[in-house]
């Protein structure tokens, strides 16, 4: 079977001759749910946004189901079957729930009602809450929204950074459990999170990256038990509560 997302030795930079992504590499397989991993700053949100084409790339390739997307611009990966949702400014506050997955479909010149039926089909509280605005939403729904937009596009593999920020801990799980059943659905999904516990009882596998490499692949099974993990980026006080 052909990878689904294949990053190879990817180096992106904001600025000419400071790569922040330093030769990473990520083979994600079809139908895997895949966290990405580590310490602020380690270069998370910047390797995603770099495949999402929207940070440059300065070497390295990333291939879609075999197809090379490096630097294929950001509008047209939704077209490619890439979507990816980031950390805020996700959905539009003073839209309701069903315009902004109508802009989604628009955007898209795709048929509108085509579009929303499955998404409202997997978020059954989307569709009851359909006139409300965005911007009413708990930071939950609003996440679940984000994510509904995004699969407008019918992707192949979505991408998200960090969908749990800010929500409570009750709310993270919730959160990312409804990405087991966005994969359940034939979505190949990568994450970025923090919350490495959370993260890891719903991926089933994850890569640690560490100033802009990854340091550390595996089964989340593996992972959860690896005090490497905590030693590289909680510190010890907390290293008790990963496992
Ligand atoms: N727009 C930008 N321009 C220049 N440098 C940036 C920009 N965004 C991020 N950086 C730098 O890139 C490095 C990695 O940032 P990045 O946001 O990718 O890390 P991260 O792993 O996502 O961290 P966090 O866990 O805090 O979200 C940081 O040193 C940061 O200062
Ligand atoms: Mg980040």
């Amino acid at each position: 079977m052909t990878v689904a997302l294949s990053i190879e030795q990817l180096e992106a930079a904001y600025e000419p001759g400071l790569p922040i992504v330093r030769g990473a590499s990520l083979a994600v397989q079809p139908g895997e749910i895949v966290a990405i991993l580590g310490p602020n700053g380690a270069g998370k949100s910047t390797l995603v946004k770099a495949v999402a084409g929207l940070v440059p790339v300065t070497a390295g390739r990333v291939l879609l189901h075999g197809q090379d997307i490096t630097r294929v611009p950001a509008h047209r990966l939704v077209f490619e079957g890439l979507a990816f949702v980031p950390q805020t400014e996700n959905v539009f506050a003073n839209l309701t729930i069903a315009e902004n997955l109508e802009l989604a479909a628009a955007i898209l010149k795709a048929d509108r009602r085509e579009r929303l039926a499955p998404v409202y089909t997997m978020f059954p509280d989307l569709e009851r809450q359909r006139t409300l605005l965005a911007g009413r939403l708990s930071g939950g729904q609003r996440q679940m929204l984000a994510v509904a937009r995004a699969l407008i596009a019918q992707p192949r593999v979505l991408m998200l950074d960090e969908p749990s920020a800010g929500l409570s801990p009750k709310l993270v799980g919730q959160v990312l459990e409804q990405l087991k059943r966005v994969r359940d659905h034939g979505v190949t999904v990568v994450l970025v999170e923090q919350n490495v516990k959370a993260a890891l009882a719903v991926a089933d596998r994850a890569a640690v990256l560490v100033e802009g490499r990854e340091r550390i692949v595996g089964s989340a099974a593996e992972l959860r038990g690896d005090a490497r993990i905590a030693e590289l980026y909680l510190g010890r006080h907390v290293a008790a509560g990963v496992a």
